[in-house]
């Protein structure tokens, strides 16, 4: 039986397949690891943490939208110290560290946010010392952090500031978390990479609205929100194919991936990896069905090598 390759190389961290959790819609696996074993994962994806608690936005602050969902939560955390206690600690008893035929252990990937710059460098800091993050995420994209988040994400200038001072600190590689919420996303993705970012995750929600006609008032209390979901899969892939042409780093894509053809689509605009977001609350085990779809992919096209599908559409 002829083997596949599933394994992918992200900025110097080996994968055992391209497929991980988006930030903020796992958790930290504690919940979904008895729904699936957390360590057939490429990579969890931690959601956001700051260096000190945040309380995030006010209720309601998720509704239903067609093919997809919005939400403003704000970034809520408990704040790094519970994280790495807490977070950090369950992951480090539950993932194996050379698990399964590939040995390549499960890789942990810490998301990051933070108000103001000194806030992403006081995490960025403590995280240095925890060894159970193996790269970091920033978030630079939040679409409901008003003192900052947005604005750092949707500046060329204000993004290679903030990637070269995080990349300074950094004992992990840095990945940078980008915005669809301007005019062209690929300057973005051009000054994380002038600013030293080892590789980029794409994209975060799109900023939506929503009304209840009826009670006549906005559906999320903060009057805005991220839309997720298969709402945006192609926006992701158009701008996923663009970044790739744009930027040597490695690109992580995600938006709307709900099947492994939505993940081979990422794959094929020229992602390495591919992260399963909101299709995770539909179903606990999209990322599951996602990288089996993958290899069956494999298996039926007689492709030897998941890599050799990573930007194979010109
Ligand atoms: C409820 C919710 C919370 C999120 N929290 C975070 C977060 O803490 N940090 C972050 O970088 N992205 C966060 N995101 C964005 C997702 O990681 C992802 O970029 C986006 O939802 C697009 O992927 P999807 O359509 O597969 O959900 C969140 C998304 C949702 C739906």
């Amino acid at each position: 039986m002829t083997t596949h390759n599933m394994s992918v190389d992200l900025c110097g961290v080996r994968l055992k397949n391209p497929v991980m959790t988006a930030s903020g819609t796992f958790g930290s696996g504690i919940e979904f690891s008895s729904f699936f074993d957390l360590n057939r994962l490429g990579a969890v994806v931690t959601k956001g943490v700051s260096s000190v608690p945040w309380e995030g936005n006010p209720t309601p602050r998720i509704c239903e939208t067609p093919s997809g969902m919005l939400n403003a939560i704000g970034l809520q955390n408990p704040g790094f110290d519970v994280f790495a206690k807490r977070d950090l600690g369950f992951l480090e008893e539950t993932l194996r560290p050379d698990e399964g035929s590939s040995g390549i252990g499960t890789k942990v990937i810490v998301n990051v946010c933070g108000h103001s710059e000194e806030e992403y460098v006081d995490c960025v800091t403590k995280l240095a010392a925890e060894k159970r993050a193996d790269l970091l995420e920033i978030n630079i994209s939040c679409p409901n952090v008003k003192e900052g988040g947005i604005a750092f994400g949707t500046d060329p200038k204000g993004v290679e500031r903030i990637t070269s001072v995080i990349r300074k600190i950094a004992r992990q590689p840095v990945i940078m978390k980008l915005s669809p919420n301007v005019t062209d996303i690929t300057e973005i993705a051009k000054a994380a990479q002038a600013g030293g970012a080892d590789a980029l995750s794409m994209i975060n929600t799109l900023t939506g609205m929503k009304i209840d006609v009826e009670r006549r008032a906005f559906a999320l209390a903060n009057k805005t929100g991220g839309l997720s979901g298969p709402a945006i899969h192609p926006v992701a892939v158009r701008m996923v194919y663009q970044c790739a042409k744009a930027v040597q780093i490695p690109i992580i894509g995600m938006g709307g991936i709900r099947t492994a053809a939505d993940a081979l689509e990422m794959l094929m605009a020229g992602a390495t990896a591919v992260s399963v977001g909101t299709a995770s609350f539909h179903d606990q085990t999209t990322a599951l069905s996602v990288i089996d779809g993958i290899r069956e992919y494999l298996e039926r096209h007689q492709i030897a090598d998941v890599r050799e599908l990573i930007g194979c559409v010109e």
